[in-house]
């Protein structure tokens, strides 16, 4: 999964009020180069949107987001979520994903956070909101104490920025909601979806070095 990541380094939030959204949204998103997914736990159709993406999007890698109790974890594992995100580090919720053997991605924002997640056996950590909690300049402060873990940033980052992050070497992926944008979504322009997932895609893979 961190393989595919790397691979992948873009992260783009699925939230959607149905199943046929979700699918629109996520079939853009791989059309545009995009095929590892979060489906965010933000609506009451989250959990089913998520268990629709996952079985009817082979292409797609799904996760979960925005995972806040262990019984969200369950649920999301239940529905077919390939990892788990969160914007914070919740032990139960991340215990729930190494039961059974998913990764758990949660949120951190200081020192302390990283350092128990560390000792939870995790190297690849959600950095959230990236761009409040100290952007880039934050990540490489963290990177000379914690050498072998890998972030995640998200909140704030957008093309604009997108490659000042993925050029740090303890970025593993970006995620973010810029890729999705909810006008586009209630328009039913997907179009533009996958147009802002293939832009996403040409800056990482000259940032990594793929072009
Ligand atoms: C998240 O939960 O990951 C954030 O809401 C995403 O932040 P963004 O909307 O600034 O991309």
């Amino acid at each position: 999964m961190l393989d595919k990541l790397d691979s992948m380094p873009v992260v783009p939030l699925v939230q959607a009020d149905d199943i046929d959204t979700a699918l629109n949204v996520t079939r853009a998103l791989v059309e545009g180069g995009l095929s590892v997914v979060e489906v965010v736990l933000r609506t009451e159709a989250a959990l089913e949107c998520l268990e629709a993406v996952a079985a009817g999007v082979p292409e797609a890698t799904v996760g979960a987001g925005t995972v806040l109790s262990s019984e969200q974890a369950e649920a999301s594992i239940e529905a077919g979520a390939a990892f788990i995100v969160s914007p914070g580090l919740y032990v139960p919720v991340v215990e729930a994903a190494q039961a059974a053997d998913i990764p758990a991605i949660p949120g951190v924002a200081t020192a302390s956070e990283v350092q128990l997640g560390w000792n939870m056996g995790l190297r690849a950590l959600k950095f959230f909101p990236a761009s409040l909690a100290g952007g880039p300049l934050m990540l490489k402060a963290l990177g000379s104490a914690y050498r072998d873990v890998r972030f995640m940033p998200t909140g704030g980052v957008t093309a604009a920025n997108l490659s000042e992050y993925l050029a740090l070497p303890n970025v593993i992926a970006c995620g973010g909601s810029w890729l999705t944008p909810m006008s586009a979504i209630e328009a039913g322009y997907y179009e533009r979806i996958t147009q802002l997932a293939s832009e996403a895609m040409a800056i990482a893979n000259v940032v990594r070095g793929n072009v």
